[in-house]
């Protein structure tokens, strides 16, 4: 099984910290109700499968990530939260058997990006969901429209014309494209696909050297610098230490970014 969870993942902390202003958006659009079952998709350490099972008392919520050890972190925190209404499981939910017809909703922060093969995926979701059942899914936007990820990439490239190109790894921004992505939910048997904007900044620390160890968990910052010599390397760093210096505000470094939520039904 694929794993593609990152050190980010594994590190709800700072995750919870870069998404605090998305989280409070989604959360709203989750609307997560007291007698809910709610399956969370790709829910790395669970965070969004916590809070929904703290609303669902009377249901509970079942969180589901490809990565064994957000897995294992997931259940870390949730036994220490004393949560009796939560589970997870280690699944690939493109493939996963999910017992048929079980939730009331299916919500995700960012973990519906990485399908090798959307429509099957949407299609195992479905099925997993009780008729008028409902999708809630957070995406990214294109990278273009993302400040971060500009920058990001602007300043690894540098004027040395390496390593600009987005990660070699899954992409996240492969649900950006609205038209693709009603298609993509349309095959799989969704309907009321609708798509609202969200353009909250994401949060990388509160001051420099912070924000400079987050971008340096990032993949792409990753591999851009394992493939450089140590002098490269080097110029790299500064440069991404400049760019995240231009973003420092009096509450700490801050980039903005779109995002979509992404609604639909079960017929
Ligand atoms: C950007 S992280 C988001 C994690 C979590 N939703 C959160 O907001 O904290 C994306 C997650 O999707 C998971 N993932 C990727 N492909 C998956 C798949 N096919 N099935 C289940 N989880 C998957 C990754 O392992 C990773 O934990």
């Amino acid at each position: 099984m694929r794993d593609a969870a990152s050190a980010h993942t594994l590190d709800p902390g700072g995750y919870e910290a870069e998404l605090r202003r998305h989280d409070q958006v989604l959360r709203r659009a989750c609307g997560v109700r007291l007698h809910d079952h709610v399956l969370d998709v790709g829910c790395g350490a669970g965070q969004t499968t916590r809070q929904a099972a703290r609303t669902a008392r009377a249901g509970g919520a079942l969180g589901v990530d490809i990565s064994a050890p957000a897995i294992e972190r997931a259940r870390e925190l949730a036994r220490a939260e004393g949560l009796r209404n939560v589970t997870f499981e280690h699944a690939d939910a493109q493939v996963h058997r999910f017992p048929q017809q079980r939730f009331d909703l299916a919500i995700s922060r960012f973990g519906t990006m990485f399908f090798e093969d959307p429509v099957a995926a949407f299609t195992n979701i479905g099925r997993a969901l009780r008729p008028a059942g409902h999708l809630v899914m957070m995406v990214w936007q294109s990278s273009e429209r993302n400040e971060w990820i500009v920058a990001i990439r602007r300043a690894l490239a540098g004027s040395e014309g390496s390593g600009a190109a987005a990660s070699a790894g899954p992409d996240p921004f492969s649900l950006a494209d609205a038209v693709t992505v009603r298609q993509t939910l349309d095959a799989a048997g969704f309907a009321d696909i609708a798509f609202s904007e969200v353009r909250e900044p994401v949060y990388y620390g509160p001051d420099v050297a912070a924000a400079l160890d987050w971008v340096r968990g990032f993949a792409c910052t990753g591999e851009t610098l394992n493939g450089q010599d140590p002098a490269a390397a080097a110029r790299t760093v500064a440069r991404l230490r400049e760019t995240l210096s231009a973003h420092l505000r009096d509450d700490g470094v801050w980039f903005d970014s779109r995002a979509w939520i992404i609604t639909a039904r079960r017929p």
